[in-house]
């Protein structure tokens, strides 16, 4: 299947004391598979709720949604649950891994009650490996520094190897050595095994390293450059 998505219209408004908010106005956006894409713009300009609606974590308030040309709103519940274990994989600027769970239990968490073709566990340590703590499996969270715990996020997102990796400020806790390690493994796991990557960041040189940089100001989409260079 064709993992192009396409947004159509896409409006996103929020109701408040009488005041409707609108965090996305007509989005319209087309992200071809396996391209890697930065979105930059101001805070409250609309990155987080843009991500969290092509990653059907929320609905958008009018406008469509097609991943591989299939309108997503069109899905059950339950088979958007499964579109969304097949297809998305998401990392956050919290982390947001289980505390009581060890780095090799996290990254197998997606996986509960899932049947799935592969040995679990045989595949969570090949990603904890990949990620670079091969030495960490029984580790905690806490035992772990804040990079450490974005590449236990990182390899947690990919274990049901998505179609997009869709990440909220990746690098945005993290001082700029440790967000240049996770920015390389993004780039890496983009080359080595296709996914595509839309990331959210506050950082002009990092977006500039993308293929392409989306840069959004109030709810809009006000340019959208392929970048050349891929450094
Ligand atoms: N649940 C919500 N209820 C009301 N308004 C919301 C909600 N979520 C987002 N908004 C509003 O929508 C707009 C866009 O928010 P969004 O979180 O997408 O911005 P952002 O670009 O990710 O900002 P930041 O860089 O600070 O993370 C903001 O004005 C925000 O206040
Ligand atoms: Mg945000």
């Amino acid at each position: 299947m064709n993992q192009t998505v396409e947004c159509r219209k896409l409006v996103k408004s929020f109701q408040g004391d009488g005041v409707e908010t609108y965090a996305l106005k007509n989005v319209d956006l087309l992200l071809e598979e396996g391209t890697f894409i930065s979105i930059i713009g101001p805070s409250g300009s609309g990155k987080s709720t843009l991500l969290s609606i092509i990653g059907t974590l929320d609905d958008p308030t009018s406008g469509e949604l097609l991943h591989g040309n299939e309108p997503v709103h069109q899905l059950k519940a339950n088979q958007l649950a499964d579109f969304r274990f097949n297809n998305i994989g998401f990392i956050f600027q919290q982390f947001h891994l289980i505390p009581t769970l060890t780095a090799l239990e996290n990254i197998m968490a997606p996986l509960f009650g899932r049947k799935v073709s592969y040995d679990k566990k045989q595949r969570a340590k090949e990603l904890l490996e990949m990620v670079g703590l091969g030495d960490k499996t029984n580790s905690l969270p806490s035992q772990l520094s804040g990079g450490q715990q974005q590449r236990v996020a990182i390899a947690r997102a990919l274990v049901h190897e998505p179609k997009w990796l869709l990440a909220d400020e990746p690098t945005g806790n993290l001082d700029s050595e440790t967000g240049e390690i996770i920015f390389q493994l993004l780039r890496s796991l983009n080359q080595e095994k296709g996914c595509g990557v839309l990331f959210v960041t506050h950082d002009p040189a990092l977006a500039d390293r993308a293929n392409r940089k989306i840069e959004m100001r109030d709810g809009e989409i006000v340019s959208d450059t392929q970048v050349n260079q891929y450094a």
